[in-house]
């Protein structure tokens, strides 16, 4: 079984950063790596709309995405982990993001979606939010399902933490650190396609 996770802040040993640790460290349980993309340090272009994949399936533009799609495709599960900004995904999430309107010209115009392997394909989203607002976790979460979907990722679960906002602040929060531990088991123990 193939883990990918994507970590969208910016913030070394940040409140996603530490939960994601502990998503993997749950995986790790099963004897499973997880392929981790750091977006913050990698070269991602916003897309250009310039209509380069809508014949292809295929991004025109090359830069990190490469790897990025290659792995989208090979992965069984699919981790996505961001900070909630200004009521949304941050900024390095959501160029990745917008990078998979490949993926979504491929499913839905050349109707050909990532096929799932044996195991199926599922999603896991982490947020982090600094204020006590809901509507920042919904909008992230409605973006994130988007994705999820573009990509035939059908099903997602979303962990999300509001009112933490200092910089390692989740540590003091550890039903949060244990929820996303379980989280990581229980993402690769689930073994039938849906
Ligand atoms: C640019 C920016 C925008 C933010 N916008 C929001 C927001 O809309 N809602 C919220 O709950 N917190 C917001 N925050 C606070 C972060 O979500 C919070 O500090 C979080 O713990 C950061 O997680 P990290 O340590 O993983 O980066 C914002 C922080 C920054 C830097």
């Amino acid at each position: 079984m193939k883990v990918i996770a994507f970590l969208g802040s910016p913030r070394k040993d940040g409140n996603t950063d530490l939960l994601l640790k502990e998503v993997m460290r749950g995986v790790n349980v099963s004897g499973l790596e997880v392929e981790t993309f750091d977006l913050n340090s990698m070269d991602i272009q916003p897309c250009q709309d310039c209509g380069g994949c809508d014949d292809t399936g295929t991004c025109i533009v090359h830069d990190d995405m490469d790897r990025i799609y290659h792995s989208i495709r090979a992965a069984d599960r699919i981790v996505l982990a961001s900070p909630v900004f200004f009521f949304s995904l941050s900024a390095q999430a959501k160029a990745m993001i917008d990078r998979c309107q490949c993926f979504w010209c491929e499913k839905y115009v050349l109707k050909k979606p990532v096929q799932a392997g044996k195991f199926g394909r599922k999603g896991l989203l982490l947020l982090v939010g600094g204020m006590k607002k809901e509507v920042g976790v919904q909008c992230a979460d409605t973006c994130a399902g988007a994705f999820f979907k573009t990509i035939s990722v059908p099903e997602h679960v979303t962990l999300s933490y509001l009112g933490i906002d200092k910089k390692g602040e989740i540590l003091k929060h550890p039903a949060s650190l244990k929820e996303a531990f379980e989280a990581g088991k229980k993402l690769v123990s689930w073994s039938a396609p849906y």
